[in-house]
């Protein structure tokens, strides 16, 4: 596939998340069900809550990342430019969309360098898709997309649900497992399996770890639905195969809360907490199920075209919120709120016990 066609791809993506609603309808996160103690006597004063943690190695100045979204096009370089500087300022981690189109056409490493550019201090993560990886890309490619943003990690991202529903879809995932087990042994930074909105299972975190990835960015369900994504661009172009199985499978995949304890419970990986978390409530909540940082994609990017000040004031209501979150209950630091009591009722309990998923641990916290 030619860069221009990519190129002209993402640049409908990001057409379609800004201005129709492609958000999930009936599946949710379950952040819902999972809860926090309230402690009456937090024994702490607010100003004493500190944010401040570590992903992967790399300090953040707040457990936040702004998720994968933009690059490949002018306008998505603009947008980057805003969601970096952003960034910089408040000391969290960006990811940058798939440099695919960058690769295929060098013209466009402009849309995805100016990340660095304007975040010359941040946690930088370059993207590339599995299906890339089965289908050729190698270490070269990733070394590329890596350089482009001097980037600390590289997500590769899964995307089977997406690729199946778009239109010029690439539905290929035979030996991605190996590509990856072969980039790790090969690169100098670590790698981040992530999803894109349909989750990661247990049995799909502990290969990804077995093949050398050392992270999961959980990219779960219940936020943006690729496949409604895709059913609007097959809606376009009259496409009634795609459109349906847009329809049909707009609600498929793991929710955001559930996948994160499936990949906790069964590996030792780092995990970032994506899909659908919306405020810095349900970013505690992610902590203190053990995610070491959370991922946010479509609000940013919504605020990011109102302009850079909007963008900021979002992030920092998220932040006050994750604070006021920790303070009651009197967790101090990052390392505290990974060891607060949770509850997890209804739905999310009866799908952990079918699951066989070991929720002790969250049952023996002091
Ligand atoms: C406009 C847009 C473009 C995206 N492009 C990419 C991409 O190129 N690579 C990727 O790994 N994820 C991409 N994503 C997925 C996000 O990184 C994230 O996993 C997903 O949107 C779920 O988070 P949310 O519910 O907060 O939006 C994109 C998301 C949006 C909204």
């Amino acid at each position: 596939m030619s860069g221009k066609v990519v190129e002209k791809r993402k640049a409908s993506h990001i057409e379609v998340c800004t201005r129709r609603n492609v958000q999930a309808r009936s599946v949710r996160t379950h952040f819902d069900e999972i809860h926090l103690i309230h402690n009456a006597l937090p024994e702490i004063n607010l100003g004493d809550v500190q944010l401040g943690t570590k992903l992967l190695q790399y300090e953040l100045k707040a457990p936040l990342l702004i998720e994968a979204m933009s690059g490949g096009t002018p306008e998505a370089a603009k947008l980057n430019a805003i969601l970096a500087e952003a960034a910089e300022s408040f000391g969290i981690g960006m990811g940058v969309g798939s440099q695919r189109a960058a690769i295929e056409d060098p013209s466009l490493e402009y849309t995805y360098r100016v990340v660095r550019e304007k975040a010359p201090t941040s946690f930088l993560i370059a993207n590339l898709g599995a299906p890339q990886l089965a289908r050729g890309y190698g270490a070269k490619e990733a070394e590329k997309a890596l350089e482009m943003i001097s980037a600390n990690a590289l997500a590769i991202h899964l995307n089977p649900l997406q690729e199946v529903i778009q239109i010029e879809g690439e539905p290929e995932f035979r030996n991605c497992l190996s590509a990856i087990h072969d980039l790790a042994s090969l690169l100098g930074v670590p790698i981040i399996a992530k999803e894109i909105g349909a989750g990661i299972s247990k049995e799909v975190s502990k290969a990804v770890e077995k093949a050398g990835v050392r992270c999961i960015d959980i990219g779960g369900a219940g936020g943006t639905s690729w496949a409604a994504v895709e059913y609007y661009r097959a809606d376009k172009v009259y496409n009634a195969v795609q459109k349906r199985l847009g329809l049909s499978f707009w609600d498929w995949g793991i929710p955001t809360a559930l996948s994160l304890i499936e990949v906790k419970s069964s590996t030792g990986l780092s995990a970032i907490a994506s899909g659908g978390v919306r405020n810095g409530l349900e970013v505690a909540k992610a902590i203190a199920l053990g995610a070491d940082a959370v991922g946010i994609a479509l609000p940013f990017l919504r605020y990011s075209l109102e302009g850079r000040d909007k963008l900021m004031k979002e992030i920092d209501f998220i932040l006050q919120e994750l604070k006021t979150a920790m303070f009651l209950v009197g967790a101090k630091t990052i390392d505290d709120l990974k060891k607060v009591p949770v509850a997890i009722t209804g739905t999310a309990a009866e799908y952990l016990r079918f699951r066989q998923i070991d929720v002790e641990s969250y049952k023996r916290r002091p």
